[in-house]
């Protein structure tokens, strides 16, 4: 086989043609879950500026100090959107949604782009589904946007799954914590890894997310969150909890859950599989109700979601869920000689236009080299053309699966293939 002079850039991978059949499943089912819910689609452009990243995910977070794909065009700069809750946002503010009354509840499927060490489960280029509701601040949005999040996990069959639940508390809440946080970590400082060291000063909660082996030990006994919440704070986290437990919804408190995106208040949560691996996170989200205000608009409470697709496949692969159908092909022409050829031409589009999914072969093969190829498209039915069928008016219909065939006129044979 020739060698490709081009490849796909490292960590970004093509979808083929025979894998798209389980994408178009998927989106199908989310399309249908956020019609249950209520939840309106929204698609923004792959580009925003970088600024409103930077601004929206923390200047100081691994996705905006080095996992972006950014570059300049005169005084523009753009970057290929590492997620999309802070583009919805701003999508949010810049079109007045506000304006069409109540709160928005929206949603997106579509590829995202950070610059990360390609392993399993993490590309450069992956694609997220994720929702947001824009404008509530009770708790019941915090749960119907994790309700709404399982429904698709509940409908794909992955259910081994744990829902993990904190809360990072409020600006005032974090302040506390992060005294009491440093002053825990400050004594063993030197003995702990340098991006603990690096996040001790400029982000120390992350410290608590950190996969470093010497920095086990402290984080294990590090003081939690929770003791520290603001009243107002704790009474919406034990709603959260209650409403989750109404729902049958099982989740798991997890003090020292941060997420690595730093425009979160309050909630957040994260969903693992133990069958993804070191990457075990499907999906997560969370309340960030100072983010609107913190890109130029009213001061609005939100909270959202967002999972990954390629992990939500890699799930389903070790649990053997096969998440599309056999595509079936209805009818394959096969066609002997350029009468044949010229009928099949003129009659494809009348099989198509009563509804069936129709082909035939277009680089003259063999009449073998034909039934081989209706049998790789699957098709369910085959008609032979050849001379001898054209000058008699009928047509040979064979059905692949019980391997009988009969002849017929056309018109009868649109009759048995569409009733
Ligand atoms: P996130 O946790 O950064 O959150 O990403 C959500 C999910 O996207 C992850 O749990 C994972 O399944 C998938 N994911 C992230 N990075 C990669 C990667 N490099 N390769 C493959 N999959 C990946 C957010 O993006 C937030 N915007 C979620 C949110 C919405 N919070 C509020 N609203």
């Amino acid at each position: 086989m020739a060698q490709s002079t081009f490849s796909t850039h490292v960590g970004m991978v093509d979808i083929l043609p025979d894998e798209v059949d389980k994408w178009q499943k998927l989106e199908r089912i989310i399309h249908e879950e956020a019609k249950k819910f209520n939840f309106e689609e929204i698609r923004t452009p792959i580009m925003e500026q970088t600024e409103l990243i930077a601004r929206g995910v923390g200047q100081l977070t691994d996705i905006v100090s080095k996992e972006m794909f950014a570059f300049d065009r005169g005084d523009d700069h753009y970057v290929l959107r590492p997620e999309c809750t802070a583009p919805v946002a701003r999508a949010y503010v810049e079109h007045h949604l506000d304006q069409r009354g109540g709160s928005q509840n929206l949603y997106y499927i579509g590829p995202m782009f950070r610059a990360e060490k390609p392993q399993k489960g993490r590309q450069r280029q992956f694609h997220q589904f994720g929702a947001e509701i824009i404008g509530a601040a009770d708790p019941a949005a915090d749960v119907d946007i994790i309700a709404f999040m399982m429904s698709i996990y509940d409908r794909v069959g992955i259910s081994n799954t744990t829902l993990k639940l904190n809360s990072v508390g409020d600006p005032e809440s974090r302040k506390a914590y992060t005294q009491v946080l440093k002053d825990h970590f400050r004594p063993h400082l030197s003995e702990m890894s340098e991006v603990s060291q690096d996040r001790f000063e400029k982000n120390p909660l992350r410290i608590l997310d950190s996969k470093e082996e010497e920095d086990q030990p402290f984080v294990e006994d590090a003081p939690v969150i929770t003791d520290f919440l603001t009243d107002e704070t704790a009474e919406h986290y034990s709603r959260v909890k209650e409403l989750l437990t109404e729902l049958d919804i099982p989740f798991e408190e997890d003090p020292y859950l941060v997420r690595g995106l730093d425009y979160y208040t309050r909630t957040a949560f994260e969903l693992v599989s133990p069958d993804l691996g070191a990457q075990d996170a499907l999906g997560g989200g969370g309340r960030y109700d100072l983010l609107i205000e913190e890109i130029g608009g009213q001061p609005t409470p939100a909270v959202g979601f967002a999972a990954g697709i390629e992990r939500l496949f890699i799930a389903c692969e070790e649990l053997d869920i096969q998440l599309a159908e056999e595509e079936m092909l209805d009818v394959y022409i096969v066609t002997l000689g350029d009468e044949a050829r010229k009928w099949g031409i003129n009659h494809l589009p009348k099989l198509r236009e009563a509804g069936l999914s129709a082909s035939m072969d277009y680089i003259g093969r063999s009449m073998k080299s034909q039934m081989k190829d209706a049998d790789r498209e699957n098709a369910r039915h085959v008609i032979i053309v050849g001379s001898h069928e054209l000058e008699a008016g009928k047509f040979v219909l064979r059905n692949m699966k019980e391997s009988e065939e009969e002849a017929f006129t056309f018109d009868e044979i649109l009759e048995r293939l569409t009733s």
